[in-house]
């Protein structure tokens, strides 16, 4: 069993995980759920979630992954040998495993849509249209399956690529560029969208809150967010925990990544919606918002073709360096577990979510009102595997708590902290307790309604869970005696 070489340099760590983290959740995702969820109470819950429970997590998965220094499914396997725990803990690998393998399936289909904009872009078919023009022609794109299914190709193919020939760990250089290039493109556009749309009602539509206005789903939504962005619950963060120096801080470099990541979603959703209210777009517009908003701020602007080009690149790259760590663990996975080559287990990871992502291809168009899911689950598949991701990653980020803050000893998670002992209290207390709680609750509240068959199928994996957990608890109190 091989162990994993560690990245030489301390900042390493952080680059990629702010690559992974950083990308359609914060550009795409986030601005429709919030438009969607009707604003402001959405974000409180988002923002709550992130700061309360994802950073603690954040800062548990990446101890997992250095501790183990393995692929998260291995990682686990290993930890439980020496720990003496339940195998149940694998769950939280193989529920990675699914996550990244649902994601994956959709992430490359709306990346997909960028690839479509930035040829739109570069070209200049665009300038000058006014909005129901780039309305009409969103429409186009999505009623096609063939060109959807044509840049999903494309999307999952440069993705695979970069993890199979392993060069993923060359691209922070690249990273280290396109990150704050795509910040500042985003303030220009930010700065057009106060010049020139509605600043102030985008301001406090996002910024004023009631809770009483944001639906149960939309509470599952707004936690499933925060772990989305943070590229958290599903082994990405593990992943590259894994390769993570041991001189790095655990601590700062969560705060980091959160803080960056949250930096970007905000600026996002504030020029996507001063653009929405200034040219009286619909907030609630779903999965094409940024599509429909962006091109049209481009449209106008000066050099707007040539920025525009420029941003959707941006937007791809972002986008590239979130897959590579969805493929990562999973590709990680095979090569140690079934001695394939790398591209050999990129290629099956890959395929199979390539196919998958077919389903969310016809969401758009064939499938869109009426489908074998339409009937199975009263929504469309792709709307049906981004409810699993909202449920997969805050779970698998429940489970990751729950082991770092139960089944590490005190010594062992604390050499890896190496805080003072009154900060490794708080992160102990909210993984061990918070954190599970928070989830927990949002569970309980929100799946009963949600969607009721899925009860007993989260009620089960819950129960496994705390069985796992309370044979590691007892585990380790007997060797205390
Ligand atoms: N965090 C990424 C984004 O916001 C998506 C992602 C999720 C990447 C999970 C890796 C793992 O776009």
């Amino acid at each position: 069993m091989s162990t994993h070489n560690v990245w030489t340099h301390k900042g390493t760590f952080l680059l990629a995980a702010v690559g992974s983290a950083v990308g359609l959740g914060n550009l795409w995702r986030f601005p429709y759920l919030t438009g969607e969820n009707g604003g402001g109470a959405f974000i409180l819950i988002y923002a709550l979630t992130i700061f309360a429970v994802g950073i603690p997590i954040l800062i548990a998965e990446t101890m997992l992954g250095r501790a183990s220094r393995r692929s998260p499914i291995m990682g686990m396997r290993f930890l439980i040998r020496t720990h003496k725990t339940s195998r149940a803990w694998e769950s939280i690998g193989w529920l990675g495993a699914a996550a990244a393998f649902l994601i994956l399936s959709f992430y490359s289909v709306i990346a997909g849509w960028a690839i479509h904009y930035t040829w739109q872009m570069l070209t200049g078919s665009l300038v000058g249209a006014d909005a129901a023009t780039i309305g009409a022609g969103f429409d186009a794109l999505l009623a096609s399956p063939g060109l959807l299914t044509l840049y999903h190709t494309l999307f999952i193919i440069a993705s695979g690529l970069i993890v199979g020939l392993g060069i993923h760990r060359g691209i922070e250089s690249g990273l280290r560029i396109m990150m704050p290039a795509l910040f500042v493109i985003l303030l220009v556009v930010l700065g057009y969208g106060i010049a020139n749309g509605d600043f102030g009602a985008a301001a406090s539509f996002l910024f004023t809150f009631n809770l009483a206005d944001l639906s149960l789903e939309g509470w599952l939504q707004a936690m499933g967010q925060s772990f989305f962005t943070l590229s958290l619950g599903m082994g990405a963060i593990m992943a590259y925990g894994a390769y993570m120096s041991s001189e790095a801080s655990l601590s700062r470099t969560a705060f980091a990544v959160a803080f960056v990541d949250t930096a970007v979603a905000m600026v996002a959703g504030l020029a996507i919606f001063s653009l929405v209210f200034g040219a009286g777009l619909d907030a609630g517009a779903g999965p094409g918002l940024m599509f429909v908003t962006l091109p049209l701020a481009f449209a106008e602007m000066p050099f707007g073709a040539l920025i525009g080009g420029v941003f959707f690149i941006l937007v791809l790259g972002a986008a590239i360096s979130s897959s590579i760590s969805l493929i990562e663990p999973v590709a990680a996975f095979l090569v140690e577990r079934f001695d394939l080559t790398r591209p050999q287990a990129v290629f099956a990871m890959v395929v199979a979510s390539w196919a998958l992502g077919l389903l969310t291809v016809m969401s758009f168009n064939m499938w869109a009102e009426a489908s074998p899911f339409h009937t199975l689950f009263g929504r469309s598949a792709f709307d049906f595997i981004e409810l699993l991701t909202n449920i997969f990653m805050p779970l698998g980020g429940l489970l990751i708590a729950l082991f770092a803050g139960w089944a590490l000893t005190h010594s062992e998670a604390m050499k890896e902290m190496r805080t003072s002992e009154t900060w490794f209290q708080v992160w102990r207390f909210l993984v061990r307790f918070v954190a599970p709680a928070a989830v927990a609750f949002v569970f309980l509240r929100t799946i009963p309604q949600v969607e009721g068959y899925l009860i007993p199928a989260v009620g089960a994996l819950v129960i496994v869970g705390a069985f796992a957990a309370g044979r590691t608890f007892l585990a380790e109190n007997s060797q205390q005696q």
